[in-house]
């Protein structure tokens, strides 16, 4: 068991598993199939990169939407699940559910609306501005960005089936260059193209 999972700033796989069960049954989507295929891509890439523990990984990969509990939500998801996370202790999961909506730090490249408050959206920006990513948050990023509900997906997949669904603005090819170094970043550490780990032909 990972040194964090003793010092229970995040819960076991058993745990996470039931948080989003609980989610589910809160706020049914198809985004809790979503969370269940970032968590397995998770785990597959974390398993290949010496540094990362993949149960680790895999948890944060199923909790990173936590926030959507809560109701259909937009970039306020993102709060609610940092607040629900951090109210249980879990302080890395929080970090988890504000850092993974951003791989290009710019609050503007944002998929969609802002229905945070005022004070909410300056709390995300600080919070960015503050936090320097380390391979978790990265590992999240990417793995949001290859799942579908129904499983992984190629990147430019993904990101043309958000664009249509949410619309794009004058940031967002920055953002997918954002994604793809990701993904450069993973195939490096995990010596292995990683759409073929998990599973992409
Ligand atoms: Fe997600």
């Amino acid at each position: 068991m990972s040194e964090n999972i003793l010092k229970k700033k995040i819960p076991s796989e058993k745990e996470a598993e039931e948080l989003l069960k609980e989610a589910e049954k809160l706020n049914p989507g198809l985004w809790t199939a979503h969370c269940k295929t970032a968590g397995t891509c998770a785990k597959k890439i974390a398993e290949r990169c010496n540094e990362l523990d993949e149960n680790k990984a895999y948890v944060m990969g199923l909790l990173h939407d936590i926030g959507r509990r809560e109701g259909i939500l937009d970039m306020k998801h993102i709060i609610c699940g940092y607040r629900f996370m951090e109210s249980k202790g879990y302080v890395d999961i929080s970090r988890i559910c504000l850092t993974h909506s951003f791989p290009y730090k710019d609050i503007r490249a944002y998929n969609g609306e802002n229905d945070c408050t005022e004070k909410e959206t300056q709390f995300i920006e600080k919070y960015l501005e503050e936090t320097e990513y380390d391979d978790y948050d990265r590992l999240i990023q990417l793995c949001d960005a290859l799942s579908f509900p129904d499983g992984p997906t190629f990147l430019e997949k993904r990101l043309v089936d958000v664009a249509m669904r949410r619309g794009f603005n004058d940031l967002t090819v920055d953002k997918w260059k954002a994604f793809f170094k990701l993904k450069e970043y993973f195939d490096e550490k995990a010596r292995q193209d990683i759409y073929k780990l998990i599973n992409l032909k």
